[in-house]
């Protein structure tokens, strides 16, 4: 089977996913409390269900990496990894900014990928060599070739924000850019990022299946990624930063700064 067979089929599950999330937010949500911070909703469990079983009847060789530990590992060289709701958070308060997102890795690297935003009736998709898709559209990343006029995203992922350090990264690029947008979904900022409407994102302590569909979509939209020191990123790397790849060297720049301790814009006290 080739890859847009692959790809038509993660399409065609995200998007069934998808409504069905849909279908429970226009529903008052069950909220179940999975750890300090970590809302799991009856949405979640039900469109990851449905999502692996519709991957394991059409490849049942295939393992399957999926959040809410739903998976199989079948010993392959073909991973899907499955978030079947990125932005459970916003989900769970009402706040329209979450997606299904589906991606396919061969060896470790991805392949196929597909993330749906239900609230916009928006599907990203992509396949290697072949482009990154909106709908129907071809996506290419900005052309903005400066920080200083760039729109970045980032975030903080819920179960580790008494440790974070990513408010020195966020304070930076929020006084040297146009500023920073911070809505909860990992997948849609990558998608954001191939869809020229971010020129960057990054984030520390994401998870493989937060990632697998939107970095190829951001690789396939002519877009750029690695960690945030300058090296390369592979899935289930700690740190990640993606962009249209002009303002990459400079963010890893900034960064160094950064982990060196060292601010260009200092973080004053606060006085009246
Ligand atoms: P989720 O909504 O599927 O949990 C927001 O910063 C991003 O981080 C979202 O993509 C979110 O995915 C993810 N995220 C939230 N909590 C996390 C955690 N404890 N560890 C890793 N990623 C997390
Ligand atoms: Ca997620």
């Amino acid at each position: 089977m080739s890859n847009v067979d692959y790809l038509s089929v993660a399409v065609e599950i995200a998007r069934e996913a998808g409504a069905l999330l849909s279908k429970h937010a226009e529903r008052r949500v069950e909220i179940e409390y999975k750890g300090e911070f970590n809302l799991v909703t009856a949405a979640d469990r039900a469109a990851e269900a449905l999502i692996v079983e519709q991957l394991r009847n059409r490849f049942p060789s295939h393992s399957i990496v999926a959040e809410e530990g739903s998976g199989i590992d079948n010993n392959s060289e073909y991973v899907w990894y499955v978030d079947p709701l990125d932005g459970t958070t916003n989900f769970a308060h009402g706040f329209p900014a979450f997606a299904t997102s589906i991606g396919l890795a061969l060896r470790g690297e991805p392949i196929a990928g597909a993330v749906y935003d239900p609230v916009r009736d928006e599907m990203f998709s992509a396949e290697k060599g072949s482009g990154a898709y909106l709908n129907n559209q071809r996506l290419r990343v900005s052309a903005t070739p400066k920080l200083a006029a760039g729109l970045f995203a980032t975030g903080f992922p819920s179960g580790r924000r008494h440790k974070e350090m990513n408010i020195h990264f966020f304070h930076q690029v929020s006084m040297l850019s146009h500023g920073i947008r911070r809505a909860g979904s990992a997948a849609l900022d990558l998608c954001s990022v191939a869809s020229g409407r971010l020129e960057g994102f990054w984030e520390i302590g994401l998870n493989s299946w937060d990632v697998a569909a939107g970095l190829l979509l951001v690789s396939e939209a002519g877009g750029v990624y690695g960690d945030m020191r300058g090296g390369p990123y592979a899935l289930g790397g700690v740190e990640l930063l993606a962009t249209n790849g002009h303002v990459q060297a400079e963010l890893i720049e900034l960064f160094g700064e950064v982990f060196q301790g060292r601010y260009r814009a200092p973080i004053l006290p606060i006085t009246s």
